[in-house]
C-alpha cells in the first residue's frame, strides 16, 4: 500500500470511527513536537544515578511480576528513599494491587494511597474481578489508609497534611498527569517533600513524551530544575536539594550489573 492508499484508507477509518483521532492525538509524534515548540525541545530529563538514591542492598517481601505494577528498581526507590527519611509519611496516587504502598510501609511511619473507588472503575466499564484486585495487597495492613477518589476532583486540602515522599502513578495521560503534578505541589508538599513519577519512562532508555509533558506543565520553572531521570528505573524524580546528573545517550552501554535473587511463596 503507497502513502495516497494509506492516507484514504486511514481517513476512511477516522470517518467511520472519530475516536481514532485519539491515536494521532497521543502518539509520540504529537507530544514530541509538543515538547519542541513549549519546552525548547526537551525530550529527556538529566539522569541521576540509582546508586545515589538506593540502599546498597535493598529488599522487595511484596512482588507479583505481574502486569500494571512497576519495576523492582522503582519500588527499591520508593522503599530507600522512604526509609532515609525518619518517621516517612507516604503519599501515592494509584494504588492498583497495592503492591508499591506495601512495599513502603516496611519502611515509612505512615502510607496514604488514593484510587478510583470501585464504582468510578466500574463506570469505567471495567471488570469487576479488576475492580476488586485494587488493594488486595495493601488493605489489611495497618500503617496504610486507603482513600477512594478521582485526582480531577479529590479534595486534596481536606487532607491538612504534608508528605515526606510522594509518589504519582494514576492514569499516566498528559492532563492527568498535569493535574496530579499541579494539586500535588498546591497541596501536599513541604520545602523538602520528595517526588517521584511512575512511568516517566517506557523503559529504561526510553522517555514518554506526554508523560513528561504532563510534568513539565504541571511544575513551576524553578522547580523543574530539580527534575531528574532516575537511571535503571520508570521514574522522574524532584529532589530539592539537587542530584548530580548527567545527559546520557541511549542506548547505554552498560557498566552496572544488579543481582537478583527471585524466590516465591504462595499467599
Ligand atoms: C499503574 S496503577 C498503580 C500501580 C501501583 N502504584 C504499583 O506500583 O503497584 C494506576 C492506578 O491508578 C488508578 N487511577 C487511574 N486514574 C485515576 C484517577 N484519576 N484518580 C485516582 N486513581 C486513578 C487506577 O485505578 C490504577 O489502579
Amino acid at each position: 500500500m503507497n502513502k495516497i492508499q494509506k492516507l484514504i484508507k486511514g481517513l476512511g477509518l477516522l470517518f467511520k470511527k472519530p475516536r481514532l483521532i485519539n491515536l494521532i492525538m497521543d502518539s509520540e509524534f504529537h507530544w514530541k513536537k509538543y515538547l519542541k515548540k513549549h519546552h525548547n525541545n526537551l525530550l529527556q530529563l538529566p539522569t541521576a544515578d540509582i546508586s545515589q538514591l538506593i540502599e546498597n542492598s535493598s529488599e522487595l517481601n511484596h512482588y507479583t511480576f505481574l502486569g500494571g505494577g512497576s519495576l523492582p528498581t522503582d519500588i527499591a526507590l520508593l522503599k530507600s528513599l522512604s526509609k532515609k527519611i525518619s518517621n516517612c509519611s507516604y503519599f501515592e496516587i494509584g494504588t492498583w494491587r497495592g503492591e508499591s504502598v506495601i512495599n513502603v510501609s516496611e519502611t515509612a511511619k505512615e502510607c496514604f494511597t488514593l484510587n478510583l473507588s470501585k464504582d468510578d472503575i466500574l463506570a469505567e466499564g471495567l471488570p469487576e474481578k479488576y475492580a476488586d484486585l485494587h488493594g488486595i495487597l495493601s488493605k489489611e495492613r495497618d500503617n496504610v489508609t486507603h482513600l477512594f477518589g478521582n485526582t480531577l476532583n479529590y479534595d486534596f486540602s481536606a487532607l491538612g497534611k504534608k508528605f515526606d515522599l510522594i509518589f504519582i502513578d494514576g492514569n499516566h495521560k498528559y492532563e492527568f498527569v498535569k493535574n496530579d503534578t499541579e494539586k500535588v505541589f498546591s497541596h501536599l508538599v513541604h520545602k523538602d517533600s520528595i517526588v517521584v513519577w511512575h512511568d516517566y519512562a517506557a523503559n529504561p532508555e526510553k522517555t514518554r513524551y506526554d508523560v513528561l509533558a504532563g510534568i513539565l506543565d504541571g511544575l513551576s520553572k524553578e522547580k523543574q530544575a530539580n527534575l531528574y531521570h532516575v537511571s535503571n528505573s520508570l521514574c522522574a524524580i524532584y529532589y530539592p536539594k539537587g542530584l548530580e546528573s548527567k545527559s546520557i545517550d541511549f542506548p547505554i552501554l552498560p557498566k552496572k550489573l544488579f543481582k537478583v535473587i527471585i524466590q516465591s511463596k504462595e499467599i
